[in-house]
């Protein structure tokens, strides 16, 4: 990909500097005859009917059809893993975030988690409308197609982490639909995987509890799933280990627990047109399940 760019980028410049180029004569070739009248150049153009078959047609013409053999030549090369995948997840596009998956069943939102220098195979569904998964630090956009098996494979050849965002109009929040990919060495990999499988923590405080309870008896564990307990709603991203995470709303705000506690309040202020409706929760209680969430790491 940088090779293509590099080539589309030199051959700008040369455009560029010809077009300039030209502009400049022209330009004094008009100014040398705006003294007197009869100065005024009125001399054909050498070879003018050539010039503008040849610098109009040909050129580009050449150029535009020698990029696209290139480019379907980097296109190629990008489609085949370079290896067997070492991994394969989920990636679940909805209206605005991300759903990641993995084969031990461990689920989790807009942070994808990979082992670093290992070839990745991602299975880019949508639970509803066209949304296209990129991340331009490791590989091309893919959309996700209703009904099409879409799939993109990804090595990230450093540890660290790469920003991705939702790169097709899918709706009011599209610019918020951000995510990341954190590339881990893989023994730190698999720690975190294990942990990400296991059931979320039993509360720590009686507040903590209370929030647990309200938390499975009101609308939210309707859309929510919180593994280990009765939640287990599959419409919104799954907490299980929410605090653990850095962001709400798909990258929209830092995760602290008086951002969740207004996210929680009314998800319309920070997100609007988002599917979540503001909670039927007094303050209190709303601030018992933010409470709550905050101690699931
Ligand atoms: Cu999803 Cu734009």
């Amino acid at each position: 990909m940088a090779g293509l760019w590099w080539v589309l980028f030199w051959i700008s410049v040369v455009v560029v500097a010809v077009v300039t180029a030209f502009l400049v004569a022209a330009a004094r070739r008009r100014r040398a005859g705006l003294d007197r009248e009869e100065d005024i150049d009125t001399r054909p153009v050498p070879w003018g009917d050539r010039f503008v078959v040849l610098a109009g047609v040909v050129v580009p013409g050449g150029i535009l059809a020698g990029t696209f053999v290139v480019s379907l030549g980097v296109l190629d090369d990008l489609a085949d893993p370079p290896a067997e995948a070492a991994l394969e997840v989920e990636v679940v596009g909805h209206n605005w975030w991300w759903e990641v998956r993995y084969p031990n069943g461990a689920v989790t939102a807009n942070e994808i988690r990979i082992p670093v220098g290992e070839t990745v195979e991602l299975a880019l569904p949508t639970a509803d409308v066209i949304h296209s998964f990129w991340v331009p630090e490791l590989q091309v956009k893919k959309d996700h197609i209703p009904g099409s098996d879409n799939r993109l494979w990804v090595v990230a050849e450093r540890a660290g982490r790469f920003r991705g965002q939702c790169a097709e109009f899918c709706g009011l929040q599209h610019a918020h639909m951000e995510f990341q990919v954190e590339a881990l060495p893989r023994a730190e990999f698999e720690d975190w995987l294990e942990r990400e499988a296991e059931p979320a923590t039993e509360p720590a405080t009686g507040r903590t509890r209370e929030g647990s309870e309200l938390f499975a008896a009101s609308s939210c564990a309707g859309c929510h799933a919180i593994r280990g307990t009765s939640a287990d709603g599959d419409l919104g991203p799954d907490l299980t280990h929410l605090a653990s995470r850095e962001t709400i709303g798909a990258g929209l705000i830092p995760l602290t627990t008086g951002n969740l506690a207004d996210f929680i309040a009314n998800p319309q202020d920070d997100k609007p047109g988002v599917s979540m409706p503001p909670t039927e929760l007094t303050p209190r209680e709303v601030e018992a399940v933010a409470a709550y969430l905050m101690e699931l790491e």
